[in-house]
């Protein structure tokens, strides 16, 4: 068994900060202490470094089919982006075509990816037509596969939206069994209508993309599935929340003693709507459901994850290229809606939210991998840096400054969302069940070395 002595690092979980040596032996964490004199394959200088966990990407979606083309990450591609920006666990959503079992969905989502991700991977189902078959699927699914949370989509009409009566089906089912539902909450019928309408007028640059899907869209749905799930008694975890108004109805449902998981994305918490009114088409770039919301959405969410409220920062990592964007060049409803991030997460929460005070180091360790660890059922083997777990370990320069740019950037799109944005703090390596996968920017794994991540059974109370 090969082991790795990673010596003179600080140490940081969601709750704890030591000065200590992490000794990793196969694939796990053997021992952590102060000046361990052990004898290892490989030792690291970590010296002036935190360690911190692995990053869990809870949302990510790659080589996803959508809108007549697809995502531009594959697997291998996407996930070891993932590595070099410190994310070891991607959970990506298998999509149920509408007349496809869940578990045909699933068998085409391991298709693309065993022996092709690098990184580490586990799968959410989004649920796109639940009927009296496809129901008898889910126990299977939580108990056999490894699937525990399944996506519903309260848009997109005619493709992934579920309408009310299926969603209540699908929570009394996967309750039932010990699973979860998760929700991308915006009013369909009031999305298509309000296209509809700016497409009639020659509304038709990708300014009006926001303009379609105002906050009134995702609070109402946030609202309605709050109340689906109350009334029901069931868990309930809401993706990619944007905005103040959709915010204020959670809170409004946590005094009726509600408990909700709430997510955000990185370019949420830092990009305003400004963005939009790029020249040339570059407000394509930004083009993503929901959009990105004004500068006082921004002061909300960042409270959102002071008040606790808010648990997870995923990125909804959904890349398209310029050339797929254009296929919306005469119609703003046409431009694929998505936009890279994987590999940019932990960086940018870190020198964005850490060093500039609005949250701390254990809250961005927490939000970026315990929490999502703890609420899909990943926890304890992954999501922290302990005794007995996955040695999933970045090795973080906080004081390293770099640039980011798409011209350096892993992933595979051709533009950045926050080109030119300098940062500070740098995943200088990452460690990936004990062995180094990304050094100083460098690949030393490839294509098939990650592995599939079965998950345990979820309910607000696992947490
Ligand atoms: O624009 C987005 N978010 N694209 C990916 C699909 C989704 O809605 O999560
Ligand atoms: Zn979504
Ligand atoms: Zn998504």
């Amino acid at each position: 068994m090969s082991t790795l002595l990673i010596k003179n690092g600080t140490v940081v979980t969601a709750s704890d900060i030591q000065e200590a040596d992490v000794y990793i032996e196969g694939e796990q964490i053997h021992t952590i202490g102060k000046n361990l004199q052990l004898k290892a394959d490989r030792v690291i200088d970590a010296d002036g470094c935190y360690l911190l966990p692995g990053g869990i990407d809870a949302h990510t979606h790659m080589e996803l089919p959508f809108m007549g083309t697809f995502s531009s990450d594959t697997f291998e591609s996407g996930t070891l982006a993932g590595l070099h920006g410190g994310t070891t666990t991607i959970i990506d959503f298998a999509i149920q075509s509408q007349g496809q079992s869940m578990t045909a969905a699933l068998n085409a989502w391991h298709e693309k990816a065993d022996g092709k991700a690098v990184g580490d991977y586990a799968f959410h189902l989004a649920v796109t037509d639940f009927n009296e078959s496809t129901k008898k699927e889910v126990q299977t699914l939580i108990e056999e596969r490894g699937v525990s949370s399944f996506k519903t989509f309260m848009a997109y009409k005619g493709a992934l939206m579920l309408d009310d009566r299926q969603i209540i089906g699908l929570m009394k089912e996967v309750k039932k069994h010990g699973g979860m539902v998760t929700t991308h909450a915006e009013n369909g019928d009031l999305v298509d209508t309000l296209i509809a309408e700016n497409r009639a007028q020659g509304n038709l640059g990708p300014e009006y993309h926001p303009l379609s899907r105002p906050p009134i869209c995702e609070a109402e749905a946030t609202g309605r599935i709050l109340d689906i799930a109350y009334q029901g008694g069931h868990p309930l975890y809401i993706v990619h929340l944007t905005c103040e108004d959709a915010l204020n109805r959670v809170r409004q449902a946590t005094m009726r003693n509600q408990k909700v998981f709430l997510e955000t994305c990185v370019q949420y918490l830092l990009l305003d709507d400004s963005v939009y009114k790029e020249k040339d088409f570059a407000g394509s770039k930004y083009v993503m459901s929901p959009p990105i919301r004004k500068k006082t959405d921004q002061e909300a969410l960042w409270m959102g994850i002071q008040q606790n409220l808010i648990e997870v920062v995923a990125t909804d990592h959904c890349p398209f290229c310029m050339d797929q964007k254009r296929m919306g060049e005469k119609d703003f409803s046409k431009i694929p809606n998505g936009a890279p991030g994987v590999e940019n997460r932990m960086e940018l929460m870190f020198s964005e939210g850490v060093l500039k005070n609005r949250i701390s180091l254990h809250k961005f360790v927490d939000l970026t991998a315990t929490a999502p660890a703890k609420i899909f059922g990943l926890f304890p083997r992954k999501g922290t840096i302990a005794v007995g777990t996955d040695a999933d370990i970045v090795i973080f320069d906080p004081k390293k400054q770099h640039t980011l740019s798409a011209k350096t950037h892993h992933m595979n799109c051709d533009y950045s969302l926050y080109e030119g944005w300098k940062v500070q703090g740098k995943c200088r390596t990452t460690i990936l069940r004990g062995t180094v996968a990304v050094d100083e920017g460098k690949a030393l794994v490839g294509k098939g070395f990650g592995k599939y991540l079965k998950r345990n059974k979820l309910g607000a109370a696992h947490v």
